[in-house]
């Protein structure tokens, strides 16, 4: 009896957006209407924020990052596309239905702080509570009280904001953000006001509550603060970075990679299907998006091998595009793991970009005189 209602549940809960991120933004086109004509913020991203992750957004300003986390907090809508936030459909909320569920599941941290100048430090803490009605009237207060703690402010809980520094209203902004133990906290910039040492403080904060649990995305001007996320998510002219193009040839600046993602095909591959088959021509470089793939040679005593088996963010294809026009091996998606994804890029994109970043292709060459001397060419 248990058991069914049990399983019934959890189907229920998988089935009730068929996501299995806690975050997903599918395919989300923003235009903007205003009497100078229309313009589009978001041109088709689609981005997914995993349970337990600490993802950095960041790009030049006006790039559309405030747009983008806007479609997941609810407070701006997608002209077209969907967002799904744990388990709800963000974009067909009414108004009235929205601000609560965005209390309950979201804490939110902006650049100016933004605390209710008349109340006191622990009434902005407390102020979501009341909002959400969250735990009892009576137990609300100490409640502020032990989250101020926590961001060590609570000698301060009386005070007017207008009393504190800006370091420490935004501290009292992360309590109030945490005020109904929202499982995602979602920051715009939340060091952007502030000197290098508070910043720092308040990010080794959202260190620490990562560290806890919680699942954070966070807009950035920091280079050093993003790269101490878990991932950074490149966000330029209102289109997202593939981040696999990203790790896998690091040596390309904003703008070529911004125009690669655009180039880039995406393919997907059955257990034990074969990508390119040795003696092929070779026409295409693949990237690793999801799953691995088994690189093949022939084995001295006759049949095959695996010479290297490579995951995400590794790339293949490089050896015969940069050789005789054939393929060298066998590439397959590997047997164990389901559904492999890759991103390709033809042959005559592939050589312009090694032509136009030439750390690019000193790294992808030496990368192909390793392979070649490991498969004892
Ligand atoms: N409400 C709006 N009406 C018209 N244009 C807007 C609006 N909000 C943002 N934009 C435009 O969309 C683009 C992206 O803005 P935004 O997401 O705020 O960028 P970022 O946060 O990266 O600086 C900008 O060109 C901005 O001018
Ligand atoms: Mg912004």
């Amino acid at each position: 009896m248990f058991r069914r209602w049990f399983q019934r549940t959890t189907s229920a809960q998988a089935g009730s957006t068929g996501s299995d991120h806690l975050i997903d933004l599918r395919e989300i086109v923003k235009t903007y209407q205003s009497s100078a004509g229309s313009f589009t913020a978001l041109k088709g991203v689609s981005l997914q924020v995993d349970r337990g992750e600490f993802v950095a957004v960041i790009g030049k300003s006006g790039s559309g990052k405030s747009t983008l986390i806007n479609m997941v907090t609810g407070i701006d809508r997608p002209s077209s596309g969907e967002v799904l936030v744990a388990g709800t459909a963000v974009h067909k909320l009414g108004e009235g239905q929205m601000s609560v569920w965005r209390g309950r599941t979201l804490g939110i941290i902006f650049q100016f702080f933004q605390l209710l100048p008349s109340l006191t430090v622990v009434e902005n803490v407390m102020l979501p509570m009341d909002f959400c009605n969250m735990y009892r009237p009576s137990e609300r207060r100490e409640r502020a009280m032990a989250l101020l703690e926590a961001v060590e402010m609570a000698e301060n809980a009386n005070k007017l904001p207008s009393a504190i520094s800006g370091g420490q209203q935004q501290r009292v902004a992360i309590a109030r953000a945490l005020a109904n133990d929202p499982p995602i906290l979602i920051a715009d910039e939340p060091t952007g006001n502030l000197d290098s040492r508070t910043a720092e403080a308040v990010f080794q904060l959202f260190e620490r509550l990562v560290g806890q649990g919680k699942t954070i995305v966070m807009v950035t001007h920091d280079n050093d603060l993003a790269r101490r996320a878990t991932r950074s998510v490149i966000v330029a002219d209102g289109e997202i970075v593939n981040q696999y193009l990203a790790r896998a040839l690091p040596r390309l600046s904003l703008d070529q990679l911004i125009n690669v993602t655009r180039q880039l095909d995406r393919l997907s591959f059955q257990p034990g299907e074969p990508i390119v088959r040795r003696g092929a021509h070779a026409d295409y470089f693949y990237i690793i998006t999801k799953g691995k793939v088994e690189v093949l040679v022939d084995h001295p005593g006759g049949g095959e091998l695996i010479a290297e088996v490579l995951g995400e963010g590794q790339y293949f294809g490089e050896l015969g595009l940069l050789g005789d026009g054939t393929r060298r091996a066998t590439v397959r998606a590997a047997h164990d793991n389901g559904l492999v994804e890759v991103v390709a890029l033809d042959k005559g994109e592939f050589h312009a970009l090694l032509a136009a970043s030439e750390g690019t292709r000193t790294d992808v060459q030496r990368v192909a005189q390793q392979r070649l001397a490991a498969s004892g060419a």
